[in-house]
């Protein structure tokens, strides 16, 4: 890790100002946090802050509420859970910035925690406000990232605050991540395998094109599969297919051959009058998709083939799932890769899960713990599987 770690900051005594990512997904009736995975994943940073006699300054955003102050996208639930998972106060300041949240700072004792209101209800934050950002600085001595899933945003708590601190560092979760993902990127154990999915090839053209000379082997399924067929004359059906993105797949395919790539896509597929749970399906082979009906799933022929090709790599990155895997008949193709991965880290393979979809993808089938690495930044991994350099990590202070 070529950035500062916060191993290498002395906490004790200091108003630590830390930046998480506790925009986890809340229950649109009750308001309850439906999953606190983020939350839980930064934990071991701000324990470690309040053990070394830190005092624990927390900031976050939550859902976007475009500048105003939108009650029910309040980080109070937040504080509470942190609370619970602690098993110690956590103090919960109604704004971010301001003489009552300095106040409410100044009386924070070592190894006290504060988490401040949802930075997003101030449009400065978006807009990367110096002033702002300069604000939010006074409330620390010292300034730790550990929100890695906010790392590709330029935003105030992320980047122009950094320009008032000496030191900045990664906290655990921000550190495991890169590791990760940048390992998977420079210095991969091979054979190296990546699978890509999700509805649409455009979300993912960057990643194919920054992927393909590092892989030995490119796994395409998901809606896209259908654009790349098109591209080769085969009939879809009603399948989900991107008209203007034809001609990239093309070149991606004819760039494949060149380079003596492989490429591998589905071979067959399962597919649905509707994409609906209960509606007719049928397993048909690529070629043989009725004009009438979508493909919502790999084939069990792609499955096989899919996870006999698997079994050798010794990295594998995934990013995006198989198929249309929120409705239980189409979740197949998803479940079974996600098993083959969660063997192949029990032969010592690295596998690395994409956030969003991916990860919410292996949580459903209970997979989690069986992977090497599923990332909390679904923005974030995708961002850094493209190549880009995120603001939020290039903005830490170099070793
Ligand atoms: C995420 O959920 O991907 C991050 O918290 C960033 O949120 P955003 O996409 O609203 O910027």
């Amino acid at each position: 890790m070529k950035k500062l770690s916060i191993t290498d900051l002395n906490l004790k005594n200091k108003r630590v100002l830390t930046r998480v990512d506790f925009n986890v997904p809340l229950d649109k009736k009750t308001g309850a946090i439906t999953d606190d995975t983020r939350i839980r994943a930064t934990l071991p940073t701000i324990k470690y802050i309040l053990d070394k006699g830190g005092k624990a300054i927390l900031m976050s955003h939550l859902g976007r509420p475009d500048g105003k102050v939108v009650p029910s996208m309040s980080l109070a639930p937040c504080a509470k859970r942190l609370n619970e998972l602690l098993g110690k106060e956590v103090a919960f300041a109604p704004c971010c910035h301001g003489p009552e949240v300095k106040k409410l700072v100044e009386k924070m004792k070592d190894g006290d925690c504060l988490l401040l209101e949802n930075l997003r209800f101030h449009p400065e934050e978006e807009a990367n406000d110096a002033n702002f950002a300069k604000q939010l600085a006074e409330l620390g001595d010292v300034y730790v990232n550990d929100a890695f899933g906010t790392a590709h945003r330029a935003h105030a708590s992320v980047e122009a605050v950094t320009k008032h601190f000496k030191e900045c560092a990664a906290g655990f979760l921000m550190q495991k991540e890169i590791e990760y993902l940048s390992k998977a990127l420079e210095n991969p154990e091979r054979p190296f395998a990546a699978i890509l999915g999700g509805a649409k090839i455009s979300g993912k053209i960057d990643v194919i094109k920054n992927l393909f000379d590092k892989v030995d082997l490119l796994l395409i399924g998901g809606g896209m599969m259908f654009t790349f067929y098109k591209a080769q004359g085969l009939e879809v059906g009603k399948s989900l297919v991107e008209a203007d993105k034809i001609d990239l797949a093309k070149e991606l395919l004819k760039e494949a051959k060149e380079k003596n790539k492989q490429l591998l896509l589905p071979v067959d597929c399962l597919i649905g009058e509707k994409l609906e749970e209960g509606a007719e399906k049928k397993v048909v082979k690529i070629e043989a998709i009725p004009s009438e009906w979508q493909g919502g799933d790999i084939g069990p022929e792609t499955i096989k083939l899919f996870s006999e090709r698997l079994k050798d790599a010794r990295t594998v990155v995934w990013n995006g799932p198989l198929g249309v895997f929120e409705v239980k008949d189409f979740a197949k193709g998803t479940e079974a890769i996600a098993h083959s991965l969660a063997e192949s880290t029990s032969k010592k393979a690295t596998t690395i899960i994409g956030g969003g979809d991916t990860a919410a993808a292996v949580a459903k089938f209970g997979l989690e713990e069986k992977m090497s690495h599923v990332s909390t930044g679904g923005g974030a991994s995708l961002e850094f599987l493209e190549g880009k350099t995120l603001p939020g990590v290039a903005a830490l202070t170099d070793k």
